[in-house]
């Protein structure tokens, strides 16, 4: 990097250990380090000072950082902040991208990722102008409801993601197995964007029988087909000015995709039976578990209308790969729960936090969220110990030859049960028993798909689809 003279950076953080750390890493890099310890004195330098960059922490006499960001003068020598937390909480993070900073630095941090920092400012003026428009364009709305939280690597690149995308109507498709957040992640788009006082409406694909999954997401008129009695608006008017969530598109019928897509193109929709197309105008937030590329290859999804909707692709790692989100998750759900399902003050012990990391989580946060409810519900005392996640031992094995079917079965329902809003119970259960069951007859037949289709007893393209939509290993084929 060649900067034509020296990069001035400001520091500012009441606890002096901070300064400390980030003069000593930054001066060696070559900045020229000037230190404040409180919100004003940070606002004035920031804005006379002709720094490039600040490192400002978002708790301090005074002025908060976020403040100090929110009255920083705006103008192309504008100072690129970063702000520094403490906690990892999605607030956080969403408002101060939205707010306009570069980035955001989690404490405890270490000399390399402020040294990363400290680069991608440099080399990022443009972007980070970019970042400050966007958050003039931006309501100035603080996310509500229910939080995401999570402090993985992988995590915080989503909270940034949807802080940068919210403001703008493109289509986000977010991915992601069965629990790990989809929903929770369309609905915080909605939350942080300029639509966050209309509707939030969720259709899922998968759940509506393809006869009447037309009229549900386009509308009819009155006598449209036997049963129309009245007019019905549809899903897509009734979103109008908010954001229509599409969960599961992945099963939605092709026949209806080619229309989807119709509507997303012309932004009108024409309800069954009717003649006149009406403009509609709601943000498209999409989800599914499934690969859609693989669902393009096999010719079970338009590829066109896939890009149409994967103008951001936000995909979210089950919760065995992001580990360091256990803990907070696991917390954040105690203290969330307390209240209702237990007496006291319910806590974790170390030991079962590390206890908790250590599971594979199959039905990822959504598992974990109903195993801390089941331990408040089923433990003794305030202490929730190991023993009391012991439960989790048993569900765990749901591919393992021999293992008690109807025990299985019986976890699927008390966790059914246990949840506020009915679920797909019957198709998760299906699936969990399906994929061993086809898994075991391909092992049989060593790969054979043909004689494994004729011992099942199913269609051979029915066997080939379920076997790319499970991701099954086919013994013997490379
Ligand atoms: N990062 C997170 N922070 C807090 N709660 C979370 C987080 N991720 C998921 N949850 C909670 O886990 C549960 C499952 O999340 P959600 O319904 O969004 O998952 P999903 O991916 O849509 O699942 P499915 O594919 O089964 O529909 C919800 O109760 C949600 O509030
Ligand atoms: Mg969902």
């Amino acid at each position: 990097m060649n900067a034509p003279h020296v990069a001035r950076v400001l520091i500012a953080d009441d606890e002096p250990s901070i300064r400390f750390v980030l003069r000593e890493t930054l001066e060696e890099q070559g900045f020229d380090v000037v230190e404040v310890a409180d919100g004003e004195a940070a606002l004035e330098q920031l804005s006379n000072g002709d720094f490039q960059l600040g490192f400002v922490d978002i708790r301090m006499p005074g002025l908060t950082g976020l403040e100090v960001l929110e009255r920083l003068p705006a103008g192309p020598s504008e100072p690129s902040i970063v702000i520094i937390t403490a906690q990892n909480t999605f607030e956080n993070a969403v408002e101060a991208m939205k707010r306009g900073a570069l980035d955001y630095l989690v404490k405890p941090f270490g000399i390399a990722e402020v040294k990363a920092l400290a680069e991608k400012a440099l080399r990022t003026r443009a972007l980070e102008r970019e970042v400050r428009e966007l958050r003039r364009a931006v309501d100035q709305h603080t996310a509500h409801g229910e939080q995401l939280v999570g402090k993985s690597p992988a995590i915080l690149e989503i909270f940034k993601t949807i802080g940068r995308v919210a403001a703008r109507d493109i289509s986000v498709l977010v991915t992601g197995d069965s629990g790990t957040g989809k929903e929770l992640v369309a609905r915080a788009i909605h939350t942080a964007s300029g639509r966050a006082e209309h509707p939030f409406v969720a259709v899922n694909t998968a759940a509506i029988p393809r006869e009447l999954l037309e009229s549900e997401l386009f509308g009819h008129e009155r006598g449209a087909f036997t049963g129309a009695i009245a007019a019905r608006k549809g899903r897509f008017r009734e979103a109008t000015g908010g954001t229509l969530f599409l969960d599961e598109i992945g099963d939605m019928p092709i026949d209806l995709q080619a229309k989807l897509l119709r509507v997303l193109q012309s932004g009108e929709v024409t309800p069954v039976g009717g003649q006149q197309a009406v403009s509609v105008d709601v943000r498209i937030v999409a989800a599914t578990h499934r690969d859609l590329d693989v669902a393009v290859a096999a010719g079970n999804f338009r590829e066109d209308l896939l890009y149409r909707l994967r103008v951001v692709p936000i995909q979210i790692p089950k919760l065995a790969d992001r580990g360091e989100d256990v803990r907070i998750l696991a917390e954040h759900f105690v203290s969330r729960y307390a209240d209702e399902l237990s007496d006291g003050n319910p806590f974790l012990t170390e030991e079962t936090i590390d206890f908790l990391a250590e599971y594979q989580w199959p039905g990822n946060v959504r598992e974990l969220e109903n195993a801390i409810k089941r331990a408040l519900v089923l433990s003794s005392g305030d202490v929730l110990q190991t023993e009391d996640f012991e439960f989790l031992l048993g569900d765990a094995r749901p591919a393992e030859p021999g293992s008690d079917l109807t025990k299985l079965v019986e976890a699927d329902v008390l966790e059914a049960l246990g949840q506020p809003e009915p679920c797909d119970i019957y198709r998760s259960v299906l699936e969990r028993v399906e994929r061993p069951l086809l898994a075991s007859v391909l092992s049989h037949t060593e790969g054979n798909q043909i004689r494994a289709a004729a011992l099942l007893g199913i269609n051979r393209n029915t066997l080939r689809k379920k076997i790319v939509d499970f991701g099954i290993e086919v013994p013997g084929r490379k």
